[in-house]
């Protein structure tokens, strides 16, 4: 079977950056990229692509190229389901906020809500793609709906887990290390398998791309996932013993990480990680054990989510201890509000965390970000709850520039990890501060030896 119309269901952070590359590989490949979101959807469409609503290195040059072409923006959903032969649901997951499972649980309304759509309008017989990360055997509750609800016409379910991290989403989807597609085993199920493979086998390798049982490849991308973000809570564990006896934790990476076994990545200790899949994955998978009577299982992977949380706790009341043990009314920087650099998503971002422990001690927060816009980074502290919005915005001052964010400041901390930043005027920006002038890095990427230099107190993570 050859895919001549693909549909996309959700126009996120991976269904928009992933179908344009489909569509910049292969151009005989109409794909159309739906979401009920009209702003949205509008900023896609945008005449100017720097418009485009999400910020990823090299994105704009493909959209260019293949927006208008074979790439397609819509907020008609029906009408991209009916055309295609493949529709890949790429919505988002989100922890459940209410009822059972509540904190930990994927909430699944809105995969359901397509897997519905999908029923009633189809005509033809249709591939449906899991793109979006989703609990074990949810291919299964899909296939139900499908089944149930529809026309009579046939259904064939994939899961095709996402890898790609924010930031490098462009390369990860150019050069994926491997692609997954767990699909049936039946004469239906393979057919399936082989049309997505073709897709992908545009341009990647073949041996890259994987195929499995459905519930293998559902499991695999939480497992994925758990044991990136187990290895930062590792290294973030160790760097408070380092802080403790005076080993540095950028050697003991060095030092560990060249052995084979255990690699170099993923071993920079941090303020916390953050982003919108990690600790939602993570919980999900927790949730998944504990409902399964492992709570053994599900003790072991919640402790990363634990650490995680002590680590940003941890940031913000080393400042307020360093600072004599009071912020109340001083200026403090924050560089940075994304959750990493090379992206404009703050999901689940250390920042916002910080942020809520030093406003609760009264703290002024100014926040300049290359990337992440004022109503965002407000946005994100409402919906924390924590204090009124009007309490928000006289705690919290947005600067576009970065100099005068730091005038008459008491202390800086580095959140995300800009390239930007290494390369200020940090002398100029010394001499408008407050004294004793603090810097707190809570990404590791400062020279603290040229900042002690030029006179600031300078401490970072795990040293
Ligand atoms: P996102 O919130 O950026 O995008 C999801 C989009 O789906 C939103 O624009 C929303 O309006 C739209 N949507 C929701 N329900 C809809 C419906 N019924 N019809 C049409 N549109 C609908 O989310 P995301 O970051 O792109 O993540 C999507 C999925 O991919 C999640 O399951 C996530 O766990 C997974 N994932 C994310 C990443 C990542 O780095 N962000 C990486 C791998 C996998
Ligand atoms: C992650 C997975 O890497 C990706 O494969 C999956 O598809 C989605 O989830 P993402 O969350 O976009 O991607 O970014 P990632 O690079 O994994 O970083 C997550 C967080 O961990 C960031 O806050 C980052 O700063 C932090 N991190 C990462 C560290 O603190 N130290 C590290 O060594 C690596």
């Amino acid at each position: 079977m050859v895919v001549k119309n693909i549909c996309c269901i959700g126009a996120g952070y991976v269904g928009g950056p992933t179908m344009a590359v489909i569509a910049y590989k292969c151009p005989g490949i109409k794909v159309t990229v739906v979401d009920v979101n009209e702003a949205r959807v509008k900023s896609w469409n945008d005449k100017d692509v720097s418009n485009i609503p999400i910020y990823e290195p090299g994105l704009e040059d493909i959209i260019a190229e293949v927006r208008g072409r074979n790439l397609f923006f819509s907020t008609d959903v029906e009408k991209a389901i009916d055309e295609a032969e493949m529709i890949f649901i790429s919505v988002n997951t989100p922890t459940k906020t209410y009822g059972l499972g509540k904190g930990k649980a994927a909430d699944l309304k809105y995969i359901e809500l397509c897997a519905r759509q999908i029923a009633s309008v189809a005509k033809t017989d249709k591939i449906v793609v899991e793109k979006s990360t989703l609990p074990v055997r949810t291919a299964e509750a899909i296939k139900s709906i499908l089944d149930n609800t529809g026309n009579g016409v046939k259904f064939q379910i994939l899961s095709n887990p996402e890898f790609l991290a924010e930031g490098t989403a462009v390369q990860d989807l150019l050069n994926p290390d491997r692609v997954l597609i767990g699909g049936g085993n039946d004469e239906g199920g393979t057919i399936a398998i082989n049309a997505l493979a073709d897709v992908y086998a545009s341009w990647v390798d073949r041996h890259k791309i994987l195929t499995t049982n459905v519930w293998s490849s559902e499991l695999s991308k939480l497992t994925a996932n758990a044991f990136l973000a187990q290895r930062v809570s590792s290294i973030n564990a160790m760097s408070e013993l380092c802080e403790k006896t005076g080993a540095d934790v950028n050697e003991v990476a060095m030092a560990i990480g060249m052995d084979s076994r255990i690699g170099s990545k993923f071993l920079k200790a941090s303020v916390g990680f953050g982003g919108s899949c990690f600790q939602k994955d993570i919980l999900n998978l927790v949730y998944i054990a504990k409902s399964y009577g492992l709570n053994e299982v599900a003790d072991y992977w919640e402790q990363v989510v634990i650490m995680n949380d002590h680590q940003k706790r941890r940031f913000a009341s080393n400042i307020i201890k360093t600072l004599y043990n009071t912020v109340s009314g001083k200026k403090i920087v924050f560089l940075g509000w994304a959750f990493k650099k090379d992206t404009n998503d703050t999901r689940e971002s250390a920042a916002i965390y910080v942020a809520d422990d030093l406003l609760n001690e009264q703290a002024n927060i100014a926040v300049y970000d290359p990337k992440v816009s004022e109503p965002k980074i407000l946005n994100d502290l409402d919906y924390l709850g924590t204090r009124s919005e009007t309490e928000n915005r006289k705690g919290v001052e947005v600067y576009s520039d970065p100099y005068e964010a730091c005038k008459d400041a008491y202390a800086i901390a580095v959140l995300t990890e800009w390239d930007e930043f290494k390369s200020y005027d940090w002398g100029k920006i010394y001499k408008n501060m407050r004294k004793p002038a603090f810097v707190f890095d809570g990404r590791n990427i400062l020279d603290g030896e040229m900042l002690k230099s030029i006179g600031f107190v300078f401490q970072s993570i795990g040293k």
